[in-house]
């Protein structure tokens, strides 16, 4: 069994979509162990405690420095036993020694296709924002593991979504998430929890 925790800082449709995916079965060998926020009012963690799994908020300014920050969440997730943190809109650079203690078991999603409109700074509305600055006809939906760089780890899997006329940021981030973010990031999950069997 593959023990997830989803790190989050905000609404939660991509909480969402993995804890759907998992009540049809299509999750199976994954337990959604808990649901980790930087934010106390994230509408996310109401969705932990509406699927009667386990919320909490532990944020970065409530420890001394980073490392302090990074050591605790990599010793919490630990003693829990997980195999797999998914950031599913979680906003805050995760510290080194917590990226490295957890090495490759750490994916996030990312509302564009990588290595377009991702970095630093490109986040949630930004990156469609940007997109269609750029005039860009396609986008999409990129998830990959987490390495020491913004955006720079190994890709999973990704999925393209049409520029429609007259889009705006807020109409393409719905159709990103509807027509990728809600079904790669838990056939993502499905696919490392098949090849750790
Ligand atoms: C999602 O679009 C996700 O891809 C994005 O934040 C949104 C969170 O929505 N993540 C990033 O931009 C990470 N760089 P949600 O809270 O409704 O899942």
């Amino acid at each position: 069994m593959l023990k997830i925790a989803v790190m989050v800082s905000g609404g939660g449709t991509n909480l969402q979509a993995i804890i759907d995916a998992h009540k049809q079965g299509k999750l199976s060998g994954v337990t959604i162990d808990c649901v980790v926020s930087n934010k106390p009012d994230a509408y996310a963690l109401k969705r932990a405690e509406e699927n009667g799994i386990t919320g909490v908020c532990i944020r970065p300014k409530d420890y001394e420095d980073k490392d302090a920050y990074g050591r605790f969440l990599a010793q919490y997730l630990s003693e829990r036993g997980i195999g797999l943190v998914v950031l599913a809109g979680f906003l805050v650079v995760l510290p080194a020694n917590f990226i490295e203690a957890f090495e490759g078991r750490i994916i996030n999603i990312h509302p564009s296709l990588i290595p377009s409109f991702c970095g630093d700074g490109f986040y949630g509305l930004k990156v469609h924002e940007a997109a269609l600055a750029r005039g860009v006809k396609v986008t999409g939906a990129t998830v990959h593991y987490v390495d020491a760089g913004t955006d720079t780890g190994p890709i999973i899997l990704q999925k393209a979504v049409y520029v429609e006329d007259g889009d705006t940021p807020e109409v393409l981030q719905k159709r990103v998430m509807e027509q990728a973010e809600w079904i790669i990031l838990p056939q993502a999950i499905k696919m490392i929890a098949d090849s750790k069997r």
